[in-house]
């Protein structure tokens, strides 16, 4: 999707994937910074930490808690910091990495555009409480849902989520526990679903799918879960993350190049690499 992306801007640059340890994470930003990388994308299990790591996080990084978008910018000669990708390198007299999120507000679009629902007003049972999680109710919330169902494995995190989520938000009602009438939407952010033999994302016996008008899943691979295959078929709208991936993107090139990015390169790239179509 990325190199598409750059591809399609005319840039001699490469996106490329590193395999890096949690505990080594700093080391690994710093080694990127001091080579005068462009910019990184950060995902699991980096996100979180990743706000210890960089010089300055953006405000809605800090707003959302979490960093999955870096951009190197260096001083010029005036002491004006520009990205890294516009300063000859023999001229750049020091390096920044800056932090950004581009998950909450793709989370957002992709919910608009392929499941056409507006979050504000909404209910809404959110399951998961990790970065993705936690971004994402925030945002839903910033959005002006109206009721935000927050279920979580480990249920004291759902609690300090909504917690969280009652001090920034007064107006939106919040609950770390599953709702007891319809819902607009189901949003899953957590990982059961990546593999076959994963359970439902959450307890059927303690709420029922078909009340829900419709279900997202974070998770894009595989392209139907096992919880978008059951939503399917007892008449609910579904929508895989593929969109939520896909956004996410294309704001991490467009803080890295300044340019509008290439949306309809990039999809299909991603659609072709996700699903060999
Ligand atoms: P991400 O950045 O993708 O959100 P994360 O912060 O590791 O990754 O969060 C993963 C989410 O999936 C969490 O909500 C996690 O629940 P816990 O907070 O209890 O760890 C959830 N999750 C992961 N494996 C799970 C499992 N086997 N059963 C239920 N929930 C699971």
């Amino acid at each position: 999707m990325q190199n598409a992306g750059i591809a399609e801007l005319q840039l001699n640059w490469r996106y490329l994937a590193f395999d890096v340890h949690p505990d080594e994470l700093g080391e690994a930003i710093l080694g990127a910074k001091i080579m005068k990388f462009v910019g990184l994308n950060l995902t699991v299990p980096h996100k979180l930490m990743a706000l210890q790591h960089v010089d300055v996080v953006d405000e809605a990084a800090r707003q959302w808690g979490a960093i999955n978008t870096i951009r190197f910018e260096g001083q010029d000669r005036t002491g004006a910091w520009q990205p890294v990708a516009e300063l000859p390198p023999e001229t750049i007299q020091k390096i920044r990495s800056v932090g950004f999120n581009t998950d909450a507000d793709a989370i957002i679009r992709s919910l608009r555009e392929d499941l056409k629902l507006e979050p504000r007003g909404a209910s809404i049972l959110l399951l998961g409480a990790g970065g993705a999680g936690q971004a994402a109710a925030l945002r839903l919330a910033q959005e002006g849902a109206a009721q935000l169902h927050l279920v979580n494995r480990t249920q004291s995190k759902a609690e300090e989520l909504a917690g969280l989520i009652g001090r920034s938000y007064p107006g939106v009602r919040v609950a770390a526990a599953y709702p007891k009438a319809r819902v607009d939407l189901v949003l899953n952010a957590t990982s059961l679903g990546l593999k076959p033999e994963d359970a439902l994302p959450f307890d059927p016996a303690r709420f029922d799918l078909s009340s829900a008008s419709a279900v997202y899943d974070m998770i894009y691979r595989p392209a139907e879960s096992p919880l978008l295959a059951t939503a399917r078929k007892i008449g609910c709208q579904t929508a895989n993350g593929l969109g939520m991936l896909l956004y996410q993107g294309a704001k991490a090139l467009e803080i890295w190049t300044g340019s509008s990015p290439p949306i309809a390169a990039m999809r299909k790239a991603l659609e072709q690499n996700v699903y060999g179509r």
